[in-house]
């Protein structure tokens, strides 16, 4: 199998300098820290605490991804409509992108290994209204995935009122055909509304936190409908599984990562940037910054209160930000850690003609290929970074495949897991999500949220001396 591979050189004080790189003293560190934490890893798993270590293995889940491909591949299916937030939805965006075409849904219904996908995680009624019109008249063939584990997620639940009400009013009793709940095994708003009306299920994994569930029944359904080999999906990350149980920080790549984040934000480097050197991977860094900083920005540690941890993910896309960002990357201030991530070989190499060979400064160009272009742009960043001091690492792709994807995925996630082991932090939860919640229900008039609407009130209130 292909692997996956992180290069962490540019992070070193070799490359950057003490001040800004990882000394081999400080690695030295760190190393019974990683075998403190890869044992304890180790023994949750073993006593069912990790259960996203182990999503790879469930073939049940998997069992059950495919029996619900195939019977809605067999009903007919030219429209896949997903409805769900955060850790219900930025996986399937990046598997989809990562993996099909660029052009996936302009293609034609004979081309397409799937049907059209739309993943709604917003509630922008004009979005949501253009996405409506665009399927109403496939609606017989458009398939409804709403994605809650709750249930109660105001942007999905206001979603789905409105996609059931839609295909209830087009297909009249027959509308629950079109719809597949994806949620709680047991409990939940959702479950309820499922069990109540009779709709198809799929399991959000129980005690497995919304962003580490790309690898369940959440990510795959969509992925597998839309033709992408999710078995392969798993094998890259069972792949990755063996290669991040070592308690040799240099043998593992998750521990490696995690110890560079983490030595480097001590050094001040509070900012880490992913950037994609390759357009349809610019969506897994949406994916990375939704898992680290709900994972690790955290007020209270384990043991010690107000420790405010974290580290804020940042995306950007090699080549489009060199034209954007670089310039602060560089000359601003040195408070970032930068990842890209490199394909060697891309799906096409895709030649530039030499028409224009006679034009001398763009010579250089004629013959050559795009992913030479590419990968030499990246390179070339790579040097400037290095120049103004600025610690990289690269996640190489030996290519995009599901097989790799799988492995990036379970790598970044065993590597959260580490990270939130150095930061001493709880990296499972979310606290602090849930005021916003609550307020929301509140402004939206849930009777339960009376008194907090009360105090938010005189908040909103707008002071016209402040409006210019
Ligand atoms: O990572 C998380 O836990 C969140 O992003 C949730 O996935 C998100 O809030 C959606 O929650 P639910 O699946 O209950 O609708």
């Amino acid at each position: 199998m292909d692997r996956v591979s992180l290069y962490w050189k540019n992070a070193t004080a070799e490359a950057v300098g003490d001040e800004h790189g990882v000394t081999e003293k400080e690695l030295k560190q760190i190393a019974p820290r990683i075998k403190t934490l890869t044992k304890q890893m180790n023994d949750e798993r073993k006593a069912g605490k990790l259960r996203y270590r182990d999503l790879p293995n469930d073939e049940d889940m998997i069992d059950s991804v495919n029996r619900e491909v195939e019977h809605f591949r067999d009903k007919g299916c030219d429209v896949l409509v997903v409805l769900g937030i955060g850790g219900s939805a930025l996986g399937n965006i990046a598997l989809q992108n990562a993996l099909n075409p660029y052009t996936y849904n302009l293609m034609s219904d004979r081309q397409r290994p799937g049907p059209q996908l739309f993943v709604l995680d917003n509630v922008d009624p004009d979005q949501i209204k253009a996405v409506v019109e665009l399927i109403t008249p496939k609606i017989k063939k458009t398939i409804v995935n709403v994605i809650s584990k709750s249930g109660e997620t105001a942007e999905t639940a206001s979603q789905f009122i409105l996609f059931r009400d839609l295909l209830q009013a087009k297909l009249g009793k027959k509308y629950k055909e079109n719809i597949l709940a994806t949620t709680d095994p047991a409990g939940g708003t959702l479950r309820s509304i499922c069990e109540a009306e009779g709709y198809r299920t799929l399991e959000v994994p129980e005690g497995v936190g919304g962003r580490f569930t790309v690898l369940s029944a959440v990510g795959l359904f969509s992925a597998a409908m839309c033709g992408i080999d999710a078995e392969a999906l798993l094998d890259g990350a069972r792949d990755m599984d063996k290669r991040v149980k070592d308690d040799d920080v240099r043998a593992n790549p998750a521990a490696m990562l995690a110890a560079i984040q983490y030595i480097l934000n001590e050094k001040g480097k509070t900012m880490s940037v992913m950037m994609p050197y390759a357009t349809s991977l610019y969506s897994l860094a949406d994916w990375f910054r939704q898992l680290w900083a709900e994972s690790l920005g955290k007020q209270n540690g384990l043991t010690k209160k107000n420790v405010y941890a974290g580290q804020t993910p940042i995306k950007a896309l090699g080549t489009t930000d060199q034209h954007s960002q670089v310039q602060l990357y560089r000359e601003g201030p040195n408070d970032k850690v930068i990842t890209f991530l490199e394909v060697e070989r891309f799906g096409q190499k895709l030649a530039i003609p030499s028409s224009m060979k006679d034009v001398p400064a763009l010579q250089y160009l004629a013959g050559s290929n795009f992913q030479t272009l590419i990968n030499s742009e990246k390179l070339a960043t790579e040097y400037a970074l290095r120049e103004s001091k600025r610690p990289t690492m690269t996640v190489r792709f030996p290519q995009i495949s599901p097989q790799t994807v799988g492995q990036f995925l379970y790598l970044y996630e065993v590597a959260v897991s580490y990270m939130g082991g150095l930061l001493d932090i709880n990296t499972y939860d979310q606290p602090a999500v849930e005021l916003g919640k609550q307020a929301t229900y509140a402004l939206m008039g849930q009777a339960k949220y009376a008194d907090l609407a009360k105090k938010i009130q005189p908040t909103i209130k707008r002071d016209s001396s402040y409006l210019v």
